[in-house]
Protein backbone atom coordinates (compact mmCIF):
# COMPACT_ATOMS: atom_id res chain seq x y z
CA UNK A 1 0.00 0.00 0.00
CA UNK A 2 1.36 3.61 -0.79
CA UNK A 3 1.32 5.67 2.56
CA UNK A 4 2.94 8.74 0.63
CA UNK A 5 1.62 11.61 -1.41
CA UNK A 6 3.37 14.48 -3.37
CA UNK A 7 1.76 17.64 -2.28
CA UNK A 8 1.58 20.08 -4.86
CA UNK A 9 4.80 21.67 -3.83
CA UNK A 10 6.47 18.65 -5.01
CA UNK A 11 7.35 17.27 -1.54
CA UNK A 12 6.84 14.24 -0.49
CA UNK A 13 4.46 14.20 2.80
CA UNK A 14 3.86 10.95 4.64
CA UNK A 15 0.19 10.49 4.93
CA UNK A 16 -1.28 10.55 8.13
CA UNK A 17 -2.32 7.44 10.14
CA UNK A 18 -5.70 8.58 10.83
CA UNK A 19 -7.27 11.49 9.21
CA UNK A 20 -11.27 11.76 9.91
CA UNK A 21 -13.18 13.95 8.06
CA UNK A 22 -16.64 15.51 9.28
CA UNK A 23 -17.20 12.31 11.19
CA UNK A 24 -21.12 12.88 12.85
CA UNK A 25 -22.90 10.48 14.90
CA UNK A 26 -26.54 11.00 15.69
CA UNK A 27 -28.06 7.87 18.15
CA UNK A 28 -31.80 7.43 18.14
CA UNK A 29 -33.55 6.42 21.56
CA UNK A 30 -36.97 6.26 21.19
CA UNK A 31 -38.62 8.78 19.07
CA UNK A 32 -35.88 11.14 20.26
CA UNK A 33 -32.74 11.83 18.12
CA UNK A 34 -29.29 12.69 19.95
CA UNK A 35 -26.62 14.84 18.34
CA UNK A 36 -23.50 13.05 19.94
CA UNK A 37 -20.48 14.07 17.15
CA UNK A 38 -21.24 17.16 15.25
CA UNK A 39 -18.68 17.60 12.54
CA UNK A 40 -14.84 16.37 13.69
CA UNK A 41 -12.15 16.73 12.05
CA UNK A 42 -8.93 15.03 12.73
CA UNK A 43 -5.50 14.37 11.74
CA UNK A 44 -3.14 11.61 14.21
CA UNK A 45 -0.08 10.65 12.52
CA UNK A 46 2.28 7.48 13.40
CA UNK A 47 3.74 7.44 16.67
CA UNK A 48 2.15 10.19 18.11
CA UNK A 49 -0.12 10.14 21.49
CA UNK A 50 -2.85 11.90 21.83
CA UNK A 51 -4.93 12.50 24.82
CA UNK A 52 -8.98 13.12 24.54
CA UNK A 53 -10.69 14.67 27.65
CA UNK A 54 -14.22 16.37 28.38
CA UNK A 55 -16.94 16.01 30.22
CA UNK A 56 -19.02 13.06 31.31
CA UNK A 57 -21.33 11.96 28.44
CA UNK A 58 -19.84 14.64 25.83
CA UNK A 59 -18.99 11.69 23.11
CA UNK A 60 -15.47 10.52 23.66
CA UNK A 61 -16.31 6.56 23.83
CA UNK A 62 -18.55 7.21 21.07
CA UNK A 63 -15.63 8.95 19.24
CA UNK A 64 -12.68 6.36 19.92
CA UNK A 65 -15.51 3.38 18.78
CA UNK A 66 -15.50 5.07 15.72
CA UNK A 67 -11.56 5.30 15.12
CA UNK A 68 -11.10 1.58 16.10
CA UNK A 69 -14.40 0.48 14.12
CA UNK A 70 -16.43 -1.14 16.57
CA UNK A 71 -18.64 1.44 15.56
CA UNK A 72 -19.48 3.30 12.46
CA UNK A 73 -20.34 7.19 12.03
CA UNK A 74 -23.77 8.52 10.80
CA UNK A 75 -22.01 10.48 8.48
CA UNK A 76 -18.27 11.27 7.80
CA UNK A 77 -14.97 9.36 6.34
CA UNK A 78 -12.02 7.73 8.72
CA UNK A 79 -9.16 6.99 6.35
CA UNK A 80 -6.40 4.78 7.51
CA UNK A 81 -2.96 5.08 5.76
CA UNK A 82 -4.96 7.09 2.93
CA UNK A 83 -7.93 3.90 2.38
CA UNK A 84 -11.54 4.63 3.57
CA UNK A 85 -12.28 2.77 6.68
CA UNK A 86 -16.55 2.36 6.76
CA UNK A 87 -16.72 1.37 2.99
CA UNK A 88 -15.45 -2.32 4.22
CA UNK A 89 -17.32 -4.92 5.50
CA UNK A 90 -18.06 -5.94 8.90
CA UNK A 91 -16.10 -8.79 8.51
CA UNK A 92 -13.35 -7.36 6.55
CA UNK A 93 -12.96 -4.52 9.42
CA UNK A 94 -12.88 -7.24 12.34
CA UNK A 95 -9.61 -8.49 10.73
CA UNK A 96 -8.65 -4.90 10.51
CA UNK A 97 -8.58 -4.01 14.18
CA UNK A 98 -7.26 -7.55 14.99
CA UNK A 99 -4.15 -6.78 13.32
CA UNK A 100 -3.81 -2.43 13.51
CA UNK A 101 -5.33 -2.13 16.55
CA UNK A 102 -4.91 -2.47 20.18
CA UNK A 103 -8.08 -1.98 22.68
CA UNK A 104 -7.61 -0.98 26.08
CA UNK A 105 -10.94 -0.41 28.03
CA UNK A 106 -11.81 0.82 31.70
CA UNK A 107 -13.16 -2.46 32.58
CA UNK A 108 -10.25 -4.89 31.79
CA UNK A 109 -12.50 -7.33 30.09
CA UNK A 110 -9.95 -10.69 30.68
CA UNK A 111 -11.63 -14.04 30.14
CA UNK A 112 -12.27 -15.50 33.63
CA UNK A 113 -11.62 -18.86 32.97
CA UNK A 114 -8.46 -18.29 31.32
CA UNK A 115 -5.05 -17.40 32.89
CA UNK A 116 -3.28 -14.33 31.78
CA UNK A 117 -0.50 -15.61 29.18
CA UNK A 118 -3.72 -17.01 27.64
CA UNK A 119 -5.52 -14.13 27.43
CA UNK A 120 -2.75 -12.44 26.24
CA UNK A 121 -2.65 -14.78 23.11
CA UNK A 122 -6.18 -14.58 22.30
CA UNK A 123 -5.90 -12.24 19.83
CA UNK A 124 -3.19 -13.51 18.42
CA UNK A 125 -4.88 -17.16 18.20
CA UNK A 126 -7.72 -15.52 16.55
CA UNK A 127 -5.19 -14.40 14.01
CA UNK A 128 -4.31 -16.52 12.76
CA UNK A 129 -0.19 -17.59 14.58
CA UNK A 130 0.25 -20.57 15.84
CA UNK A 131 0.13 -21.66 19.54
CA UNK A 132 3.69 -22.18 20.40
CA UNK A 133 4.32 -18.47 18.88
CA UNK A 134 1.78 -16.77 20.52
CA UNK A 135 2.70 -18.72 23.81
CA UNK A 136 6.54 -17.29 23.12
CA UNK A 137 5.11 -14.11 22.20
CA UNK A 138 2.94 -13.24 25.16
CA UNK A 139 5.34 -14.71 28.12
CA UNK A 140 7.79 -12.16 26.21
CA UNK A 141 5.11 -9.52 26.85
CA UNK A 142 3.99 -10.18 30.55
CA UNK A 143 7.82 -10.70 31.57
CA UNK A 144 8.31 -6.87 29.85
CA UNK A 145 5.45 -5.59 31.81
CA UNK A 146 6.89 -7.18 35.58
CA UNK A 147 4.00 -10.01 35.38
CA UNK A 148 5.98 -12.87 34.60
CA UNK A 149 5.30 -14.29 38.55
CA UNK A 150 1.58 -13.89 37.13
CA UNK A 151 1.44 -15.47 33.85
CA UNK A 152 -0.54 -18.77 35.38
CA UNK A 153 -2.80 -16.54 37.06
CA UNK A 154 -6.14 -16.71 36.09
CA UNK A 155 -7.95 -12.95 36.02
CA UNK A 156 -9.41 -13.13 39.57
CA UNK A 157 -6.64 -14.03 41.45
CA UNK A 158 -4.52 -10.45 39.84
CA UNK A 159 -5.13 -7.18 41.32
CA UNK A 160 -6.59 -4.10 39.18
CA UNK A 161 -3.77 -2.83 38.45
CA UNK A 162 -2.26 -6.47 37.29
CA UNK A 163 -5.18 -7.11 35.20
CA UNK A 164 -4.97 -4.10 33.48
CA UNK A 165 -1.73 -4.53 32.25
CA UNK A 166 -2.73 -8.00 31.39
CA UNK A 167 -5.12 -6.20 29.55
CA UNK A 168 -1.96 -3.86 27.46
CA UNK A 169 -0.28 -6.90 26.63
CA UNK A 170 -3.32 -8.30 25.18
CA UNK A 171 -3.91 -4.65 23.05
CA UNK A 172 -0.23 -5.60 21.80
CA UNK A 173 0.57 -8.77 20.92
CA UNK A 174 -0.26 -8.34 16.99
CA UNK A 175 2.00 -5.27 17.06
CA UNK A 176 -1.15 -3.29 16.07
CA UNK A 177 -0.11 0.10 14.37
CA UNK A 178 -2.22 2.04 17.14
CA UNK A 179 -3.29 1.63 20.96
CA UNK A 180 -6.67 3.01 21.84
CA UNK A 181 -7.46 3.46 25.32
CA UNK A 182 -10.85 4.68 26.96
CA UNK A 183 -10.07 5.62 30.72
CA UNK A 184 -7.66 3.16 30.90
CA UNK A 185 -6.80 3.97 34.79
CA UNK A 186 -10.52 5.14 35.49
CA UNK A 187 -10.90 2.10 37.89
CA UNK A 188 -7.39 1.97 39.73
CA UNK A 189 -6.20 3.35 42.90
CA UNK A 190 -3.20 6.22 42.69
CA UNK A 191 -0.55 3.66 42.43
CA UNK A 192 -1.50 1.38 39.93
CA UNK A 193 -2.84 3.84 38.14
CA UNK A 194 0.40 5.96 38.04
CA UNK A 195 2.39 2.16 36.59
CA UNK A 196 -0.22 1.72 33.85
CA UNK A 197 -0.10 5.21 32.53
CA UNK A 198 3.79 4.95 32.52
CA UNK A 199 3.51 1.53 30.78
CA UNK A 200 0.95 3.45 28.13
CA UNK A 201 3.14 6.43 27.44
CA UNK A 202 5.94 4.23 26.80
CA UNK A 203 4.45 1.85 24.33
CA UNK A 204 5.26 4.30 21.77
CA UNK A 205 8.94 4.27 22.30
CA UNK A 206 8.92 0.34 23.40
CA UNK A 207 6.32 -0.65 20.62
CA UNK A 208 6.11 2.09 18.14
CA UNK A 209 2.49 2.56 18.49
CA UNK A 210 0.52 5.42 18.49
CA UNK A 211 -1.75 6.02 21.48
CA UNK A 212 -4.95 8.06 21.59
CA UNK A 213 -6.38 8.07 24.99
CA UNK A 214 -9.11 9.16 26.72
CA UNK A 215 -8.76 10.41 30.55
CA UNK A 216 -10.37 12.32 33.22
CA UNK A 217 -6.76 12.80 34.24
CA UNK A 218 -4.83 16.30 33.39
CA UNK A 219 -1.56 14.60 34.61
CA UNK A 220 -1.94 11.39 32.67
CA UNK A 221 -2.87 13.71 29.18
CA UNK A 222 -0.42 16.63 29.51
CA UNK A 223 2.17 12.79 29.00
CA UNK A 224 0.58 12.99 25.70
CA UNK A 225 2.23 15.09 22.84
CA UNK A 226 -1.48 16.20 21.82
CA UNK A 227 -4.32 17.10 24.40
CA UNK A 228 -7.61 17.36 22.68
CA UNK A 229 -10.78 18.91 24.17
CA UNK A 230 -14.36 17.58 23.19
CA UNK A 231 -17.26 20.42 23.58
CA UNK A 232 -20.77 20.00 22.59
CA UNK A 233 -19.78 17.41 19.89
CA UNK A 234 -16.66 18.93 18.72
CA UNK A 235 -13.16 19.48 19.46
CA UNK A 236 -10.91 22.02 20.60
CA UNK A 237 -6.99 21.06 21.10
CA UNK A 238 -4.94 23.21 22.88
CA UNK A 239 -2.33 24.86 21.37
CA UNK A 240 -5.19 25.64 18.91
CA UNK A 241 -5.32 29.44 18.46
CA UNK A 242 -9.51 29.07 19.23
CA UNK A 243 -8.60 28.06 22.31
CA UNK A 244 -6.34 30.87 23.52
CA UNK A 245 -7.57 34.27 25.06
CA UNK A 246 -7.28 36.71 22.55
CA UNK A 247 -4.85 39.18 22.59
CA UNK A 248 -6.39 41.49 19.45
CA UNK A 249 -5.96 44.75 20.72
CA UNK A 250 -4.21 44.92 23.85
N1 LIG B 1 -25.54 2.97 21.71
C1 LIG B 1 -26.06 4.12 22.15
N2 LIG B 1 -27.38 4.37 22.01
C2 LIG B 1 -27.91 5.54 22.43
N3 LIG B 1 -27.21 6.53 23.00
C3 LIG B 1 -25.90 6.34 23.17
C4 LIG B 1 -25.24 5.12 22.76
N4 LIG B 1 -23.92 5.22 23.06
C5 LIG B 1 -23.76 6.44 23.63
N5 LIG B 1 -24.94 7.10 23.69
C6 LIG B 1 -25.13 8.46 24.22
O1 LIG B 1 -24.19 9.30 23.59
C7 LIG B 1 -23.67 10.25 24.50
C8 LIG B 1 -22.15 10.15 24.54
O2 LIG B 1 -21.79 8.93 25.16
P1 LIG B 1 -20.27 8.50 25.36
O3 LIG B 1 -20.29 7.17 26.02
O4 LIG B 1 -19.54 8.60 24.09
O5 LIG B 1 -19.77 9.63 26.37
P2 LIG B 1 -18.36 9.77 27.13
O6 LIG B 1 -17.84 11.13 26.80
O7 LIG B 1 -17.51 8.60 26.83
O8 LIG B 1 -18.81 9.76 28.67
P3 LIG B 1 -18.03 9.16 29.97
O9 LIG B 1 -16.95 10.14 30.32
O10 LIG B 1 -19.11 9.11 31.02
O11 LIG B 1 -17.52 7.80 29.61
C9 LIG B 1 -24.35 9.99 25.83
O12 LIG B 1 -25.44 10.88 25.94
C10 LIG B 1 -24.81 8.57 25.70
O13 LIG B 1 -25.96 8.33 26.48
MG1 LIG C 1 -16.78 7.03 27.97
Amino acid sequence: MNNETIDPGGTLMEEPLLRVDGITKDFRIGEKEIHVLKGIDLEIRGRETMAILGVSGVGKTTLLHILGTLDRPTRGRVAYRGQDLFSRSDKDLAGFRNREIGFVFQFHYLLSDLTALENTMLPALIGGMSKKRAEQKAAGLLRELGLEERMAHRPGKLSGGEQQRVAVARAVIMDPRIVLADEPTGNLDTRSAGVVEDLLVRLRDTHGVTIVAVTHNPQFAARMDRQIHMFDGRLLEAGNPGLQPTTKGV
